[in-house]
């Protein structure tokens, strides 16, 4: 599938490492940036650029790495349609996606090395959404929430 990656000076280390594991397991990469580490970049201008990716559908899904993760989340989570998920262990990495319908991974490189992250992104990107009632019951009251708000 096509998936978005993106990440500031915080998430660069641990970018290209998952880009090179995403395009390994067959994934076309549509790269939002940063291109360089600078340390003076901003990271919700990376969540903003996977986010409308994802809301567009150039992207099924999207990948956001920032320090924490904790800032590319809520930028994320602010676009409609959007549904980050801040993972940093591989049950809810796969939970997130088949029960919750999460479309847009964030990690914290100053959080996670690269053998665990690999480890969640692989997780993530073999996911998919369950068909089950009582998840398509609760996404929808989630759908609901955004569009009152
Ligand atoms: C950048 O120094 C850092 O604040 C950012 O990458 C992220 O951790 C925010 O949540």
């Amino acid at each position: 599938m096509k998936i978005a990656v993106g990440c500031d000076h915080g998430g660069f280390p641990l970018k290209a490492p998952l880009v090179d594991l995403l395009k390994s397991m067959g994934h076309e990469i549509i790269d939002k940036g940063a291109y360089q580490n600078d340390p003076k970049d901003d990271y919700p201008d990376f969540a903003l650029a996977v986010g409308k990716a994802v809301q567009s559908r150039e992207a099924q899904r999207g990948l956001i790495i920032c320090g924490s993760g904790v800032g590319a989340c809520v930028a994320a989570n602010k676009l409609k349609g959007v549904r980050a998920g801040l993972c940093h262990d591989t049950y809810s990495a796969a939970q997130g996606v088949e029960h919750d319908d999460v479309n847009v991974l964030c990690l914290g490189a100053r959080i996670v090395g690269v053998a665990l992250a690999t480890e969640i992104v692989r997780a993530f990107a073999n996911a998919k959404f369950s068909a089950e009632d009582r998840h398509a019951r609760r996404l929808a009251k989630v759908n609901a929430i955004e569009a009152a708000g």
